[in-house]
């Protein structure tokens, strides 16, 4: 069965049961996941329900499509994304992606926690999004192309959409939100980075470093979705502030900084 074939049954299933289309769709990553408590939830559909969709094997996995509304506009959010360290293949990773644009979604905020490789940068830290480095083994798009989904050879000019930045920007000085502004290394992992993987990051152009984010954004490109991100520095991979880290850790901070995140999407999402 084509991709495209594929995305057509998912979405037939889940707008079987959804009342209203959302328009705008986003990834809760480490670090957002209390962002739904925004939200006037309609539905929400575990992955395991929905035909094509990658079949979870991490235990205690409980990724769920979250229908809502914020101040009455329709939202999806997608609580629970696929990492390529967890085995996903580059489609499966990015395959909601691809049923989010079919449903109807236009704009996109991509969420995730990240090492910071940039000096100014504290633990804590909220990053928008300018560009990103893709430092993946692979592209999304690797493969034959289908035309109606997107183009062969997708420009990536503007990756990150200059008008979410600066709606972003005006968000962070309305709220009294402090925010940094960077370039994502997006890279495979698992292992978090050896000190001298950190000072590479930064000598090839990157403030932030993190392992997903960037497949997804080439995909939504491709369909030509509008795309924000927002990250959040938890850890910093900047020579002499480098410490042990563990998957915990990186939860705890992002959820410390969870409050402000949340606080930035509701009026990001207020402004579009
Ligand atoms: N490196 C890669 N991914 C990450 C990091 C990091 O330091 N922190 C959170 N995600």
């Amino acid at each position: 069965m084509s991709l495209s074939d594929r995305i057509n049954e998912t979405v037939a299933s889940i707008y079987s049961r959804i009342k209203e289309r959302p328009t705008i769709g986003v990834v809760l990553g480490t670090g957002l996941g209390g962002f739904v408590n925004q939200l006037d939830i309609e539905l929400e559909i575990p992955y395991a329900s929905i035909p094509h969709f990658p079949v979870s094997t991490v235990q205690g996995h409980d990724g769920k499509l979250i229908f809502g509304t914020l101040l009455g506009k329709p939202v999806l959010a997608m609580k629970g994304r696929f990492h390529y360290y967890e085995g996903y293949s580059m489609s499966e990773v990015t395959y909601p992606i691809r049923v989010m644009k079919e449903l109807g979604i236009q704009s996109l905020l991509l969420s995730n926690a990240s090492g910071g490789v940039n000096p100014e940068f504290k633990i804590g830290d909220i990053m928008v999004v300018h560009d990103h480095i893709n430092l993946f083994p692979s592209n999304p798009l690797i493969g034959s192309n289908d035309n109606d989904l997107g183009s062969r050879f997708p420009d990536m000019s503007e990756p990150y959409d200059r008008g979410f930045i600066q709606i972003m920007e005006r968000c962070a000085v309305d709220s009294g939100i402090s925010i940094q502004k960077g370039v994502y290394a997006g890279v495979p992992g698992p292992c978090f980075e050896t000190p001298a993987e950190y000072k590479y990051l930064r000598v090839i152009g990157a403030d932030a470093v993190g392992m997903s984010t960037v497949p997804e954004n080439i995909v939504a490109r491709h369909a030509g979705m509008k795309v924000a991100a927002l990250s959040v520095i938890t850890d910093l991979g900047i020579e002499g502030k480098i410490e042990k880290i563990s998957h915990e850790e990186v939860q705890q901070a992002a959820a410390q900084a969870e409050p402000k995140m949340a606080e930035l999407v509701k009026l990001f999402f207020a402004r579009l």
